[in-house]
């Protein structure tokens, strides 16, 4: 299968997804069938997502029509008693920030700025970092929190504020401290005593045990600072994507689709993750654009690959089933969501398709 030559199928996909999806803001597909998940979830602004990025391709306004108000009615959730936390990034990047960004909605600008205020605010000074969650984890940062940067990154240019770039910086930089291991592998939770800074221990979280290696982490962390380097320049957030790429391809040599963590005791046996695999594909797709041309093929070669593998063996290009890729694993160690479709795996699946299809613009 040609990955380039894949965009119609996707398109002819996404238009049936439109009918089978509604109103609903889908999470986890189970059986084929999409559920309707609140929209201040982590997962809300995935779905609109992948409409901006079809309105974006195609110039069609069916998807901008079907897009339109998800910014709008996601923000509505901070009026009510809410769940928004550090992945404000992952709900006002594909619906705020995108429609502004093509359509200089200035409703959608101020959705996007209001955001970055409040991931602002969930810095911790003394230890320099994004907190993550509510109730007592005052002292969490977690690896997902890499891709809720560019929110920051966008608001300081579009703002002239280079204070939310300092703190995207530097929750960088203790990402480069305290997260990437030498290998390149990564921890998912790092706590950090709230009140000194003091690094406390790594905690496994969604990956299997503190030392093991969680394959949507590394993903999240190879795509969050290729896009970290891409807004600022500095050449270690690259080097650091770099590096959690090069382990990542490493742990893909037998199979590209990755398992859901690649450090298990008994890893016959366990699931794979088809959204790590997705969303590393991108990641490989941006570092590929961000270095020179003699380095670029060896990314492009293995985002190919496990794009390759997606479509062949892990994607419904029918409208069987609702989503696109089947086999996403959410939560293994609290057996959530495990063998099902996910709708970040879907959202980074298109996002990587249409960067094979020329697609320049940027959501995250
Ligand atoms: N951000 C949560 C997850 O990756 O499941």
């Amino acid at each position: 299968m040609n990955i380039n030559e894949l965009w119609p199928v996707i398109q002819q996909k996404v238009d049936g997804m439109l009918e089978q999806i509604g109103d609903k803001s889908p999470h986890v597909a189970v059986e084929g069938c999409y559920d309707d998940a609140r929209k201040d979830w982590w997962t809300s602004g995935f779905w609109p997502g992948i409409l901006w990025i079809m309105h974006d391709m195609t110039k069609d306004d069916t998807y901008k029509l079907r897009a339109w108000d998800w910014d709008a009615r996601i923000e509505q959730c901070f009026m009510q008693d809410n769940n928004f936390h550090h992945d404000v990034g992952f709900q006002f990047l594909p619906t705020a920030v995108i429609k502004f960004k093509l359509t200089g909605d200035k409703d959608a600008r101020r959705r996007g700025l209001q955001a970055a205020s409040f991931l602002a605010g969930r810095f911790n000074p003394a230890g320099s970092f994004l907190r993550a969650w509510n109730q007592d984890k005052h002292g969490w940062a977690i690896i997902d929190s890499c891709m809720n940067l560019p929110l920051l990154l966008w608001a300081a240019e579009e703002s002239g504020d280079p204070r939310l770039r300092y703190i995207a910086c530097d929750h960088a930089d203790t990402v480069l401290q305290h997260f990437i291991r030498a290998d390149g592998s990564v921890r998912h939770i790092v706590s950090f005593d709230p009140a000194t800074g003091e690094f406390i221990e790594a905690i496994g979280g969604q990956g299997h045990s503190a030392s093991s290696s969680w394959s949507r982490g590394q993903a999240w962390a190879l795509h969050g600072l290729a896009n970290v380097y891409r807004y600022t320049g500095e050449l270690r957030y690259l080097h650091a994507a770099k590096r959690v790429a090069h382990y990542f391809i490493a742990c893909t040599s037998a199979d590209p689709i990755p398992l859901w963590d690649f450090r298990t005791e008994d890893p016959a046996a366990q699931p794979k993750d088809t959204s790590a695999a997705a969303c590393a594909a991108s990641g490989l797709l941006e570092i590929a654009a961000l270095v020179s041309e003699e380095e670029a093929d060896m990314y492009r070669f293995h985002a190919n690959r496990i794009l390759t593998a997606l479509a062949e063996r892990y994607a419904v290009f029918d409208q069987t089933k609702e989503q696109i890729l089947i086999e996403g694993t959410g939560h293994k160690p609290a057996n959530q969501n495990v063998n099902v479709g996910l709708i970040y795996g879907d959202y980074f699946f298109v996002e990587a398709i249409a960067k094979c299809n020329q697609w320049k613009q940027r959501i995250f």
